[in-house]
């Protein structure tokens, strides 16, 4: 039987935790929250299966919060959506959505958990749709006053905070493969948001830091390249898939510059003035946030567009989501940012976990063992890097909760703690269980 006796490794100071996101689990139907175009994309694209009620996080918060006390956490990484804060315009606050988060907050504090907020974590509300998304400059201009108006409310109330989560998924992912709302696969949409998701978060840290937040961070998501084989149009294909998902958004964060390889081809969708806006982009963070689940197999295929390559999965073994275990690669990443980027900031792995196809056995147990095998895994390569002097900070388990898994809807459990999503009834998993016992 696999188990997290591992956790008695780490240094006492490093903080474990767990993470959520605003329209996985609260429910929009709730609080008067404006919708976002998740709402929309869901109507279209995925049968109408949305976040309307997900967990019901919005009710059950207290319950929730407990959970997370009750296994030994530290800390909590959720975010907060605009939609419900802003629901209907840029300057009505809906004040139901704000007594929400400060009574989690509150909650947050009261059990003895340090609060991680994230302020956009790919809940844009609908009404930028019709202006152009992300596609458009005035939404970032938007997006720092939405930042603005959260720093000025709860600031007294959280130290770190994150501007956006990983900006790939928001870009490439929404804009290119089309997987994610807005559900587009234009290239020149995508490269286009692919800078201005980055402008969003320089311009949100600007207005954090005009108002005092000085531990603000970003979380960037990372997948391994792995070349297909040892022919070198391959290892071609492998550099600019890293440029396009990986180097990208860290080189702009921590050079000011992006990728030669990616720049080549994308270059001429940029804005004309990008590189100025790189200034306002590469401003000095306090800390990194690094998402890591998986590893993908690149193959060379020829591209009208440029864009030489496809994706597979390996033969390693897979999560529910056909993801491969790959553990190394996070040490990969976490050296890379220490190597090539920073060798003082602080690291947190603000997700790592998987998807399994977890049933309630009749006296209510889930052995979710192949889940526990995957963190243990994990941290190892965590450990590794403390060992070199890495100053890894803290690790976040996705997620609290099964919860909406975006594209897939409630198929796909990553939570620690099941979900009944018809009564809402909460079940602890083994893995919940393991870090209780451990931390
Ligand atoms: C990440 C997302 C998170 C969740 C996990 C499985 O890309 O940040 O919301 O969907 O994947």
């Amino acid at each position: 039987m696999n188990n997290l006796s591992i956790l008695k490794k780490f240094p006492t100071d490093f903080i474990f935790g767990t993470a959520t996101s605003s329209y996985q689990i609260e429910g929009n139907s709730f609080g008067g929250c404006g919708k976002s175009i998740w709402d929309e994309f869901a109507k279209k694209r995925l049968k109408g299966v949305d976040g309307q009620k997900a967990c019901n996080h919005f009710n059950y918060f207290k319950e929730d919060i407990k959970f997370i006390k009750e296994a030994g956490f530290k800390a909590y990484r959720f975010s907060f959506s605009w939609p419900r804060i802003l629901p209907i315009d840029h300057n009505t606050i809906n004040t139901e959505g704000l007594d929400f988060y400060s009574r989690l907050l509150d909650e947050i504090l009261k059990n003895d958990l340090e609060p991680f907020p994230t302020l956009y974590h790919w809940d844009l509300p609908l009404r930028f749709s019709s202006l152009g998304g992300w596609e458009n400059q005035d939404t970032c201009k938007r997006f720092a006053d939405f930042s603005y108006i959260i720093s000025e409310k709860y600031s007294d109330k959280f130290q770190k905070i994150a501007t956006i989560n990983e900006p790939w998924c928001v870009s490439w992912l929404s804009h290119y493969l089309g997987e994610h709302a807005p559900g587009l696969t234009n290239l020149s949409s995508a490269v286009k948001t692919m800078h201005n998701i980055l402008l969003a978060h320089g311009m949100s840290l600007q207005a954090l830091r005009s108002n005092g937040n000085n531990e603000i961070g970003i979380v960037l998501n990372n997948e391994y390249p792995e070349p297909f084989n040892e022919d070198p149009k391959n290892i071609q294909a492998a550099k600019l898939f890293d440029n396009i998902y990986n180097r990208w958004f860290s080189d702009a964060i921590f050079k000011g510059s992006y990728p030669e390889l990616a720049l080549n081809i994308l270059e001429k969708y940029l804005p004309k003035n990008y590189n100025s806006q790189l200034k306002i982009i590469s401003h000095p963070i306090d800390w990194i946030g690094i998402n890591y689940y998986t590893r993908s197999v690149i193959k060379y295929l020829n591209a009208d567009d440029g864009i030489d390559y496809e994706c597979e999965r390996g033969s390693l073994k897979k999560t529910d989501m056909g993801w491969e275990l790959y553990p190394k690669g996070l040490s990969y990443f976490i050296e890379r940012i220490h190597q090539e980027y920073s060798d003082d900031i602080p690291i947190y792995v603000t997700e790592n976990g998987m998807a399994n196809n977890d049933q309630i056995s009749f006296n209510e147990v889930i052995e979710d063992q192949d889940r526990v095998e995957y963190f243990q895994l994990h941290l190892k390569e965590i450990l590794d890097c403390l060992k070199k002097g890495i100053q890894v900070k803290g690790y976040f388990a996705w997620s609290l909760l099964d919860n909406y898994e975006w594209a897939f809807g409630y198929e796909k459990r990553f939570g620690l703690i099941h979900v009944d999503f018809e009564t809402f009834k909460r079940t602890p998993k083994e893995s919940f269980n393991q870090f209780s016992k451990y931390l």
